[in-house]
């Protein structure tokens, strides 16, 4: 929903201009800018937030047999990292305010193994727990990792989130707050850590050229499927057209805990001024996600439904407003979720490593969360950044 015509024409100008492809000035500028506008020291641009997520693990010198605490209610992709790199994860459950890890369950599950603690903050609105968590591996000794890809640009006492803890990883994969189609930074305040972020990102190739135009063509598939004012008939044609391009997020050997061999790849030129396009637009978009909000909060007040907590100093990013219904609701989600809301109502997360079943013992809030929590849309298609 944040792709305009501008986007299109950034590909489309890309993809005659091969020759450029390997140019890292403009990845630089990329990252340069997104740490300006995030207020990070350092940023390095991935092509997934999951291969930043592996980057921050190097980084931190995480090795096999080491445990990482993190919640059991998340996409599978986040506990892929750690198990490629033969870390132990030791899930813990949520809360339901935000949806965030619950500190106290943390706590009980530090051993003398434990050497990082991965929070993160859903649905673009900042854990309940931010501090108390940061606090709690302070006292301990533990690294902290911010998965920050579904939150990006929300705030904490006037600071994007993402800053307090050791490192921290974002998305611009496409359903997130910004759109590259895929891809994903890792930033940290920390000289020492920034230095090995960069010897992973120096070892990491480029994608092939192959999947830069596959990428690059997905930019007006989203965009006559999502945002074009004649998508409804536009969208099903440009796809019959384009359907060989369309890229999955996550693939099936992902699914399945097997580490594809074209993982590991830094972010190439025609994405990074993907990205810079995006940057130019997401306050705008934002911001419109903070107004849509609004419709949702009235909504919960009028039908009796809990609305998410904001925590005092922060402002959320509404990647989506999650608010927990009833299971029946839940189940027939994609069968009626339009009709009876007019709008697109999604299902995230539908099991504790989504979207892959499975049962993770003792995390009883993320079992509600699986069978209750449905997100509401804070974007639609009227919403157009001025002038693109
Ligand atoms: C909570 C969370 N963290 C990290 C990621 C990984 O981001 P990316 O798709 O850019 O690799 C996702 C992906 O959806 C996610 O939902």
């Amino acid at each position: 929903m944040t792709l305009d015509w501008d986007d299109v024409e950034v590909a489309n100008k890309w993809l005659s201009n091969r020759l450029s492809w390997q140019d890292a000035t403009v990845v630089s500028q990329y990252e340069a800018e997104f740490a300006r506008w995030n207020g990070s020291k350092y940023a390095f641009a991935f092509m997934g937030g999951r291969v930043a997520l592996s980057a921050c693990i190097y980084a931190l010198d995480l090795q096999p047999g080491d445990e990482v605490i993190m919640p059991g209610y998340t996409c599978v992709v986040v506990p892929n990292a750690f198990k490629w790199a033969g870390v132990k994860i030791v899930y813990c459950d949520i809360e339901l305010d935000t949806y965030g890890a619950d500190v106290t369950q943390i706590e009980s599950k530090i051993t003398p193994k434990t050497r990082a603690i991965l929070l993160h903050h859903l649905y673009g609105i900042v854990c309940r727990d931010y501090t108390a968590i940061i606090d709690l591996a302070k006292r301990h000794g533990l690294k902290v990792i911010e998965d920050c890809a579904h939150t990006t640009g929300a705030e904490y006492q006037g600071r994007k989130v993402g800053n307090c803890g050791d490192v921290a990883i974002y998305s611009s994969e496409k359903s997130k707050i910004f759109n590259t189609i895929q891809g994903g930074v890792a930033v940290t305040n920390d000289d020492r850590l920034a230095a090995r972020i960069k010897e992973y990102y120096d070892q990491a190739p480029y994608p092939d050229e192959v999947s830069i135009e596959e990428q690059l063509r997905n930019v007006p598939l989203e965009f006559y499927q999502f945002k074009h004012p004649q998508s409804w008939w536009l969208g099903d044609v440009y796809y019959f057209l384009n359907k060989e391009y369309a890229i999955y997020s996550t693939s099936r050997e992902e699914e399945q805990g097997i580490c594809p061999a074209h993982y590991g790849r830094k972010m190439p030129a025609p994405i990074a001024a993907l990205g810079l396009n995006q940057l130019k637009k997401i306050d705008y978009y934002i911001k419109c996600r903070r107004e849509n909000a609004k419709i949702w909060q009235l909504w919960c007040e009028q039908n009796g439904y809990k609305q998410p907590v904001v925590i005092a100093g922060s402002i959320p990013s509404y990647l989506f407003y999650p608010v927990l219904v009833e299971p029946e609701i839940k189940q027939n989600i994609r069968w009626w979720g339009f009709k009876n809301f007019n709008a697109t109502v999604s299902d995230w997360f539908t099991s504790h490593l989504h979207p892959v079943p499975g049962h993770i013992p003792g995390c009883k809030n993320a079992e509600i969360a699986i069978k209750q929590c449905i997100n509401f849309p804070t974007l639609n298609q009227t919403c157009k950044f001025p002038g693109s």
